[in-house]
């Protein structure tokens, strides 16, 4: 099984899946990084994992199809069959969706279907709610809107600040992205022996 990560940032969740897969044994199965930032610090993680890595800037290119259909020849040469977004901070058009149909999952920092977009932590914090959480979902042309695969919630309680609010909420993707992307292989690789 062959996954990409795709990641514009600090690259936590990245990082914490790749040592998750191998402490886990899903083999090689983080094959890449597919990055649209330059100085993003997921890109020296990818070098310090031992991960290819694909800096892809969109201002290098003359169109949103231009730029994913770049992005689509390395996922094909490569083999990917998932991609995983972890902090990608750009919708996915309709190249990749097309060519990845149920493949692409994306993790947002609430219980969606509220808070979506940017800075969904500080939104719930500032609400202020009492409970906020995580949500794995899969990636459809809207803004965090596809199916849902998974949610776990997280509270928020009088002594939260905004700063351990995302601690919290960091500490809870990576309990819940890794188990669920393997949850997400082990399904297809039994779909798969039964085909046979
Ligand atoms: C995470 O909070 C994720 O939910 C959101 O972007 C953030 C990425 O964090 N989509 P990191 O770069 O993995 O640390």
């Amino acid at each position: 099984m062959s996954i990409a990560v795709f990641a514009s940032g600090s690259g936590s969740n990245f990082k914490n899946i790749v040592l998750r897969s191998r402490v886990e044994a899903w083999g090689r199965a983080v094959r890449l990084l597919i990055c649209d930032q330059p100085n993003a610090k997921v890109l020296q993680l990818a070098q310090e994992l031992q991960v290819t890595a694909y800096l892809i800037e969109p201002s290098s290119y003359p169109s949103k199809k231009a730029y994913e259909k770049a992005i689509l020849e390395i996922l094909q040469e490569h083999g990917i069959e998932w991609v995983i977004l972890a902090g990608y901070m750009r919708l996915v058009g309709t190249t990749l969706l097309q060519a990845f149909p149920k493949r692409i999952v994306n993790i947002h920092p609430s219980l969606l279907p509220a808070f979506p977009g940017l800075n969904a932590i500080e939104k719930a914090f500032l609400h202020p709610v009492k409970v906020t959480g995580v949500t794995i979902h899969f990636v459809d042309e809207g803004m965090d809107t596809g199916p849902i695969l998974a949610q776990v919630p997280v509270s928020i309680s009088e002594i939260d600040t905004l700063e351990t609010l995302v601690d919290k909420i960091h500490q809870a993707e990576h309990n819940l992205y890794p188990t669920i992307i393997k949850q997400l292989i082990e399904t297809e690789t039994k779909w798969r022996r039964k085909e046979h």
